[in-house]
């Protein structure tokens, strides 16, 4: 039955996609699936009939890429090749896998120049909900459309009617439909709350409907793939639950005050009973800035009788990963201070002088926290915006970067991520899951899996981690201007 449901799932994969190759075969190594990815320029409709093509660069020349679906535990080749007319890199955010895979330019590879390709291979240990991106130039590159979903599917199928993936990604379109360039990289916008765009797609389209079914059970994959917009997501009519965040399972549970709410590069899996009546629709809405609330996309549901009489009894869960338990009582404890960037518009919070860095380039700290500098001159020095633990590394990752802290392998650690800013920071971790043990102070009783943290202005959150898998690990925040603007760090685990 598993033979015949993944030659189904491969063919129609291709068919849609035209991306899976044949599989090679051979005799004496488990079966390598490989698929190809093209980076390079495109044009795509996203706004609708009607409406002006959006110039994009895309892998494979869709927006957002084709949505790889893997199975866990399948050795995987993934050949990406650069047709752009600049370096790239790709990363599989979430993914545990080893270091020289991870697709950070400098750090853990070289670049991919222009008409050259590269062969990721790994093995993906957990089931879940992940993505993959540019990691070079990475506010252009994922700003355009180099994005996509990577579904790594459970060995046995959960048990769901219909496995929904709602990709959310943010642009800023002029009137003729056209990304604007030429505010990519503004120092004002990248030391507030970073590009936050004016229009929302779900799958590469300006949704206005999804066509549901009484009495079906749903499981939706959200991935807020936004370079800056947070998310906070309110089902009329409907309790979705979540019972997996960032591609981790958790317990499942019912989102405070019925809103989900996911920051950048954040993923959550819902179940949910289509339990409204035949022929109506419900309005999901997000309503994260205030008075900036619209409507993302309306559930329609077909007329005519449920194919249910009432949802199923079987409690909606997903199967546990095989993730390392950090052990809090032998826990190193280390503090990470999140600094810098406008406060009320004017000035910056928490950071020392700091020279002059330029696009690529690192600063150590100096230490001198409150060194207020008119907000302007900041701007104009052209370096760094933020800082952590008074250190500021700009870009998207370069060879010889000074790790903010160096872990022994196998160590259990806590770190304090404590917010000295005025904004909010989704702090992502790659190569590893780890668990969130308390916010403000209060321990968090879920204590769900994660690999990208939201991190509130002026508040602490702890999570905690085995430093299993050696490497050099990027610690940054995935509001991408303020990754490149400094909120980024490495952490080295020996
Ligand atoms: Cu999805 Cu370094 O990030
Ligand atoms: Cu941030």
């Amino acid at each position: 039955m598993n033979v015949s449901r993944r030659a189904l799932m491969v063919g129609a994969g291709a068919a849609a996609w035209g991306f899976a190759l044949p599989l090679r075969r051979s005799f004496a190594e488990p079966e390598i699936k490989e698929y190809r990815l093209t980076a390079k320029q495109a044009v795509v409709n996203m706004t609708g009939d009607g409406h002006p093509d959006t110039a994009v660069w895309a892998y494979d020349g869709t927006v957002p890429g084709p949505e790889l679906r893997v199975r866990q535990g399948d050795p995987l080749r993934l050949v990406v090749n650069n047709k752009l007319g600049e370096d790239t890199t790709v990363h599989w955010h979430g993914i545990r896998l080893p270091n020289a895979m991870d697709g950070v330019p400098g750090l853990t590879q070289k670049p991919i120049r222009p008409g050259e390709s590269f062969s990721y291979e790994f093995t993906p240990p957990d089931a879940g909900t992940f993505w993959y991106h540019s990691h070079a130039d990475t506010l252009q590159q994922i700003g355009r459309g180099l994005a996509g979903a990577l579904i790594v599917e459970e060995r046995e199928p959960v048990a769901v009617d219909r496995d929904l993936l709602w990709f959310i990604e943010d642009w800023r379109l002029d009137e003729t439909g056209q990304i604007t360039l030429g505010s990519f990289g503004n120092r004002m916008e990248a030391g507030m709350s970073g590009r936050i765009g004016n229009t929302v797609t779900v799958n590469g389209r300006v949704p206005n409907r999804v066509s549901v079914k009484a009495g079906e059970r749903v499981r939706l994959r959200i991935v807020n793939a936004a370079l800056a917009r947070i998310v906070s997501l309110r089902f009329e009519g409907h309790r979705p639950v979540v019972v997996g965040r960032d591609g981790q399972p958790c317990e499942p549970y019912m989102s405070e005050g019925g809103r989900l709410v996911l920051g950048p590069a954040m993923r959550a899996d819902l179940i949910i009973d289509m339990d409204g009546k035949p022929g109506r629709s419900y309005r999901v809405i997000d309503d994260f800035y205030q008075d900036l609330a619209y409507k993302l996309v309306d559930l329609v549901y077909a007329p005519g009788k449920p194919s249910r009489e009432h949802s199923p009894d079987v409690p909606a869960r997903l199967p546990a990963n095989p993730l390392p338990e950090p052990d809090l009582t032998a826990a190193e404890r280390h503090e990470i201070a999140l600094q810098g960037g406008m406060m009320g518009g004017m000035g910056m919070g928490g950071m020392g002088m700091m020279g002059r860095t330029g696009r690529g380039g690192m600063m150590g700290g100096t230490g001198t926290s409150g060194g207020m500098m008119g907000g302007m001159g900041m701007m104009g020095m052209g370096g760094a915006v933020w800082a952590m633990n008074g250190m500021s590394m700009t870009g998207d990752g370069q060879p010889n970067m000074p790790p903010i802290l160096t872990l022994r392998k196998g160590q259990s650690c806590v770190l304090a991520l404590r917010n000295e800013t005025a904004w909010w920071h989704p702090m992502h971790l790659h190569g590893h899951s780890f668990r969130v043990i308390s916010k403000a102070g209060k321990p968090n009783p879920l204590r769900e899996w994660r690999d990208t943290v939201l991190v509130p202005p002026r508040e602490t959150v702890e999570i905690a981690f085995v430093a299993d898998n050696p490497g050099n690990w990027m610690f940054h925040c995935h509001v991408t201007d303020h990754q490149e603007a400094g909120m980024m760090s490495v952490i080295r685990i020996a």
